[in-house]
């Protein structure tokens, strides 16, 4: 397979840009009273509205042409099938399988994945209910009033945002708590004040072998027991989630305490296997089926709709117009919801860690740009920080806008407030003020002409920045569940068309590494042969703080 930049149908998109440089949205707009229904879609409780984007009926033509030369339904097939689509680990990725509460099969080697994972769900059902009606004891007999949940990157992030983002669900008798950071202040701001005897810890890891959570998870322990004095305790407030339960035997958990999964679940893509546990926990097992029942709603969408209605595809194929054809190193990602404020560095994981790839899944050297930078807070508090870069910067930043319409709290005069500034900043970007706006609105004010003159250039903003609009009418646990799956085949999609494998994160071992062997010369009070100046001195300072 040739790099897909050396395909005509990326040719014919680099002459596009080029081509339609000049078009302006406003104009657009202006011109068609039809753009925004053509450039709008109703997919599982989303309204996307792409219309304030830098395309035309022609862009778009040309992006499907690039998904179907990247051949997006075999690899589409593959997924589905179980084939080793992650090829440098050898593994399936059937994230879709967790949440397949339809009648899809899903096999890997043959075997049948549903009895496994149904099963895993109904010991998560039971366990979720035992805790939350409080028949669930510690060991002095108390019910379970905190929850703890220790691990990090995918084991931690998808739960800690559906949690965050599905509050007004959860039950207010039981309090979830996410430790991720091996920064022990992080541990230790978390357990002050809880008890001991009323504290339950989720200790969440794929392999079981993650530094950060196994100290953090051994820490935890010895909190316990200096205050329960039993070994025994650890049975009634430790469980874990993982694949490697000769692992979770060695920390000391009972085996009838652990909630497996499989390889073929990626970390970032494993809220909906027993790493969503925590959720279970926090808004109970039938609001978990519900978030499931979303992201299946969204897989069918991505599998059965035609590309040029697929709302995961058609996301996908804007980014890349802007990644790739309009030089836009990243994307902004602004929920207009508080409750949805740890969805962009969710994102972050599974979008930077999927495709910040720079070889193909070949191992050839891409040429082009692949996974974009991706950021973003909640607005308004966006508005005050950053967005005066997003519309008079030199940088072009592709933004999506999440919006909800009904609010989770009516207080009288703050949800109006709330959708006004969401809509108007997605027009502000697209239409910019002109010169001769600027100009006029400083006439009106009755400015002096020299001063105008000096303030034209500072009041004008270009516009013509791109948006897209995620409208939905609250953040229920469906709609999260199709909101969360549409990223993630946004992402899939996006890997496909680079060419790389975006189930793989090989990226983040060699740093892994380096740390194991700077903590061993923390260890011997020594530094390793061959190791850098600037690192050398660096470790001797360290060692020099820690001798003081
Ligand atoms: O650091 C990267 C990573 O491997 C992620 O992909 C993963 O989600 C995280 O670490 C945690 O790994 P584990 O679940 O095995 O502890």
């Amino acid at each position: 397979m040739p790099l897909i930049s050396h395909t005509p149908a990326w040719k014919s998109l680099e002459q596009l840009w080029d081509r339609t440089a000049g078009l302006r949205m406003r104009d657009l707009f202006e011109e068609d009273p039809g753009r925004c229904e053509r450039f709008s879609l109703e997919e599982c409780g989303i309204h996307l509205d792409y219309s304030k984007n830098l395309i035309t009926d022609e862009t778009m033509q040309h992006l499907m042409a690039l998904v179907r030369t990247a051949d997006l339904r075999f690899w589409g097939d593959s997924l589905l099938r179980g084939d080793k689509v992650n090829n440098t680990e050898g593994r399936a990725v059937l994230h879709m399988a967790l949440r397949n509460v339809g009648d899809r099969s899903y096999q890997v080697d043959g075997v049948d994945v549903m009895p496994g994972v149904r099963a895993v769900l109904k010991r998560m059902r039971a366990f979720a209910d035992e805790v939350r009606q409080g028949r669930w004891l510690g060991h002095t007999g108390r019910p379970i009033r905190d929850v703890v949940s220790i691990g990090i990157g995918g084991s931690s992030l998808g739960p800690k945002m559906v949690c965050n983002a599905l509050r007004p669900y959860q039950s207010h008798d039981l309090r979830v708590h996410f430790v991720s950071n091996v920064d022990g202040t992080q541990l230790v701001e978390t357990l002050n004040g809880l008890d001991p005897a009323t504290t339950l810890f989720v200790i969440a890891s794929k392999t079981f072998t993650t530094q950060e959570t196994s100290t953090n998870a051994d820490s935890a322990r010895a909190w316990c027991l200096a205050a329960l004095q039993d070994q025994a305790a650890i049975a009634r407030h430790f469980v874990a989630v993982s694949t490697n339960r000769e692992a979770v035997i060695r920390f000391g958990i009972d085996p009838q305490n652990m909630f497996e999964f499989w390889e073929w679940v990626g970390g970032r893509y494993s809220l909906w296997s027993a790493i969503g546990l925590p959720i279970a926990l926090a808004i109970g097992p039938d609001r978990f089926d519900e978030l499931l029942a979303g992201a299946y709603a969204m897989d069918e969408h991505f599998v059965e709709a035609p590309p040029e209605r697929n709302m995961p595809i058609i996301l996908a194929l804007l980014g890349i117009w802007y990644n790739n054809f309009g030089g836009a190193d990243t994307q902004a990602v602004i929920p207009y919801d508080q409750y949805l404020e740890h969805f962009p560095t969710f994102l972050q994981q599974l979008d930077m860690e999927s495709n910040g790839k720079r070889v193909t899944r070949d191992g050839v050297p891409v040429d082009y740009a692949t996974g974009a930078v991706v950021w973003g807070q909640p607005g308004t508090d966006a508005q005050h920080s950053f967005f005066q870069l997003i519309h008079q910067g030199t940088r072009l930043i592709p933004t999506d806008f999440i919006l909800p319409l009904r609010s989770q709290h009516p207080l009288e005069g703050h949800h109006d407030k709330l959708v006004a500034n969401c809509l108007a900043q997605a027009q502000a970007l697209m239409r910019g003020r002109t010169e001769a706006e600027a100009r006029s609105e400083l006439q009106a004010g009755g400015i002096a002409p020299e001063v105008i003159d000096r303030l034209v250039p500072h009041r004008t903003f270009p516009g013509n920045r791109p948006s897209n609009m995620l409208l939905v009418e609250q953040v229920t646990p469906k709609v999260l569940g199709s909101l969360i799956a549409l990223y993630e085949h946004k992402v899939f999609v996006q890997g496909v068309v680079w060419g790389v494998d975006s189930f793989d994160q090989w990226g983040v071992e060699l740093g892994k590494q380096l740390a194991g062997q700077i903590l061993a010369d923390f260890r011997e009070i020594a530094c390793s042969a061959g190791v850098d100046s600037s690192t050398a001195s660096l470790i001797r300072r360290y060692h020099m703080a820690m001798s003081d």
